[in-house]
């Protein structure tokens, strides 16, 4: 018996990995967190597979599910949103898994932010713009922040930045981001990257909140922001240039001719 952390990508159905989706197609026992993973995404499941949705559930109560699944010797999927990596609240249960001696494997996938930079058509990175991308969110009820991973502290980079869980923070986010990135540095909100009801805003740091309504991305939004995102960082990678060598191209000599 064993369990599998399965990231389920964003939400459209077809970006979960092949590996999650063949998993999915096998067990006996499907665990998700039903905010977050839509149930369109539950077609890769048998069609006998008990489906189970962990937003009603506490953690003991999940642990109880495992448990029985345990007894029976059937496998489990336990999907989550994006990659399982990130803000998955993963930890606590391989704890609970390895206390029990069930055994368990991950299975990547495809995070919010990521999916979000594709919805906008965006590179997060670019040269001598931006090589550094921080993942982050603001303290909300469920986890606190570091205060040396505050938004005012991170921002002194001025990577590219990715926010997490923080809609109902707005305001608060963009003042600690002005404090060290000007205010024409381009920003993005996109709610629900890849699922039907998609929508995203791109202005600037200082336009956000006036042209943007709060109340609207409260929810499964991801912000992105820095100097990357803008149509003016247009430097160059040496990668594809033809007069840069690496082990897998050789500059073509032009033929001389006498
Ligand atoms: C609990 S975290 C899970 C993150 C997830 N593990 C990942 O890798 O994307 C939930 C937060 O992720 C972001 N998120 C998840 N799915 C999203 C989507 N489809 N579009 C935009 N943001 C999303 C939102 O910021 C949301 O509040």
């Amino acid at each position: 018996m064993k369990v599998y952390f399965i990231g389920a990508g964003p939400g459209a159905a077809d970006l979960i990995t092949l590996r999650g989706a063949n998993i999915l197609g096998r067990v006996n026992m499907v665990l998700y967190a039903g905010s977050l993973v839509p149930t369109a995404m539950l077609k890769h499941c048998k069609a006998d597979a008990e489906l189970i949705d962990t937003a009603e559930l506490d953690l003991e109560q999940q642990e109880a599910c495992y448990r029985r699944a345990q007894e029976g010797d059937y496998d489990v999927a336990r999907l989550h949103s994006g990659d399982p990596a990130i803000y998955g609240a993963t930890a606590e249960q391989m704890r609970r898994l390895e206390a029990l001696g069930i055994d368990y494997d991950i299975v990547p996938g495809v995070s919010s932010f990521s999916a979000a930079a594709a919805s906008i058509k965006a590179e997060l990175t670019k040269p001598e713009v931006s090589q550094s991308i921080i993942l982050t969110r603001v303290s909300g009820r469920a986890s606190a922040v570091p205060e040396l991973e505050s938004i005012a502290r991170l921002a002194e980079h001025q990577a590219t930045m990715c926010i997490f869980l923080s809609g109902p923070h707005l305001k608060k986010i963009v003042a600690d981001l002005q404090l060290h990135y000007p205010k024409d540095t381009p920003v993005a909100l996109v709610y629900r990257a890849t699922w039907p009801e998609e929508r995203s805003y791109q202005g600037t740091l200082g336009s956000v909140l006036e042209e943007t309504k709060k109340s609207e991305w409260n929810l499964t939004t991801m912000m992105l922001v820095g100097k990357a995102l803008g149509s003016d960082a247009q430097t160059e990678s040496s990668l594809y240039s033809k007069d840069f060598t690496h082990i897998f191209r050789v500059v073509k000599k032009e033929k001389i001719t006498t």
